[in-house]
């Protein structure tokens, strides 16, 4: 089974055997032996089974309701469309070149949804292959976490993709909408709902299409984007084996004019004059306008806050620098992540990069990019991993965790 990368999934090892670092309890955190580290851990604490008064029946014993649990990643898979648009055939219609474009971005070639696929498909195509590698049934899934900014329904695509992956048992499923930081924040969601709430296989998926919500004649916008799925299975395991370190997630909405794709009326549509008797009733139907983008302040927001969020994370969970094995950045720019690399002194070969085959792939970028490089080999179980989303909203985050 070939992923978007042409990677096979049956030369990835499986995740079912790791070796865990030696930890021990300490408190309300956790010691490894190298050193304190504050782990993430649910505000609740462990209330088991306690005896009620003689004479009760076993019905009527306390059983726990609320279980501080870890959580860890054990799958992932990823999917793009077949479609591939260069540089060259943008230069067919802007102008622009492969040069300028390349120079400034690092984007060689993106993806782009054609008329016989869907962004849907894709989510379950990467949904998949994230259960094959962590050999757990559909039926097992007990939420999935949709991270798009671009659903097929408005309303949500996530129930689409749990009756596509055919989870019997109905399990929860919804969106997350936080355009490029969307990932990171549905893997957190996914720590939540398992270390309070106690579910045991979240599917995290991150998806976008933002080719749908492009100008293609803005030469500023449209060199930048392409469309794909990625997806990670967040499993719940015991808190000694947690491998979601800590976060660090943040919002500006003041920011928002730097970046954004607002609702805009239909002009079109009369029916508010023709018919209604009320001023303004019925509204007009409304649709959203294509991405609106001031690249420069986009490019100063990403260079300035990923790195702070970072190390914040970072220091959350008691790391120093030097243990991150991989540093995954959202896929904007390689501008940014250089830069981001340069401020963290982590050096050119522990940082993921894969935009040069795909531009900007929003929520999807930071899971199709960890795909490709588990699936090469590159990241390995137990490695620690930097990983950092930041868009539109304005919003970013950044998680330190382990892989598998
Ligand atoms: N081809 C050729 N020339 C171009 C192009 C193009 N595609 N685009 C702009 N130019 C021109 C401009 O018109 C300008 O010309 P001028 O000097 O004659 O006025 C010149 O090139 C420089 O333009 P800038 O916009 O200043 O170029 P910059 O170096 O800032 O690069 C870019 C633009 C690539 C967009 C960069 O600012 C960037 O990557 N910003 C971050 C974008 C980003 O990460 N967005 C995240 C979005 S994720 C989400 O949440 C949706």
């Amino acid at each position: 089974m070939a992923n978007s990368s042409g990677f096979f999934t049956s030369s990835v090892p499986s995740l079912r055997r790791r070796i865990q670092p030696p930890i021990g309890i300490y408190r309300s955190g956790l010691r490894s032996l190298e050193g304190f580290s504050n782990r993430v851990f649910c505000s609740s604490t462990i209330k088991g089974a306690e005896k009620p008064s003689s004479g009760a029946s076993p019905a009527e014993y306390r059983v726990p309701s609320l279980v501080s649990k870890g959580c860890k990643l054990v799958g992932c898979g990823s999917a793009a469309p077949t479609l591939m648009i260069s540089n060259d055939d943008l230069a067919k219609i802007v102008d622009t070149s492969d040069e300028w474009i390349s120079v400034r971005t690092g984007i060689h070639n993106r993806r782009v949804l054609s008329d016989k696929d869907s962004l849907t498909t894709l989510a379950v195509e990467a949904a998949r292959k994230a259960l094959d590698m962590a050999q757990v049934d559909p039926d097992d899934v007990d939420l999935v976490l949709m991270c798009t900014s671009t659903p097929e329904d408005l309303f949500g695509s996530a129930p689409q993709i749990q009756k596509a992956l055919g989870c019997k048992r109905n399990p929860l499923a919804y969106d997350i909408t936080a355009a490029c930081s969307g990932f990171v924040l549905g893997l957190v969601s996914a720590a939540c709902h398992i270390r309070g709430g106690g579910f045991q296989n979240v599917l995290v998926i991150g998806a976008d299409a933002l080719s749908r919500y492009v100008d293609w004649t803005d030469r500023g916008t449209c060199i930048l984007f392409g469309d794909a799925a990625g997806a990670v299975l967040v499993q719940a395991c015991d808190s000694e084996e947690d491998g979601l370190f800590s976060f660090d997630l943040h919002s500006d909405g003041d920011g928002q004019r730097h970046l954004n794709a607002t609702m805009k009326e239909n002009e079109m549509d009369n029916a508010a004059e023709s018919n209604g008797s009320v001023l303004g009733f019925p509204p007009r139907r409304s649709s959203y306008s294509c991405i609106q983008m001031n690249g420069k302040e986009v490019f100063r927001f990403a260079v300035r806050c990923v790195p702070q969020s970072i190390e914040s994370a970072l220091e959350k969970a008691g790391l120093p620098r030097s243990s991150i094995d991989w540093l995954l950045l959202h896929q904007a720019n390689q501008r940014i992540i250089d830069a981001v690399a340069t401020r963290l002194e982590i050096p050119p070969e522990r940082v993921i990069s894969n935009l040069a085959n795909y531009g900007n792939t929003s929520a999807a970028s930071i899971p199709l990019a960890l795909d490709e490089a588990v699936r090469s080999g590159k990241v390995k179980a137990g490695h620690t991993i930097a990983a950092a989303g930041f868009g539109a909203g304005l919003t970013w985050g950044s998680a330190i965790l382990r892989w598998g």
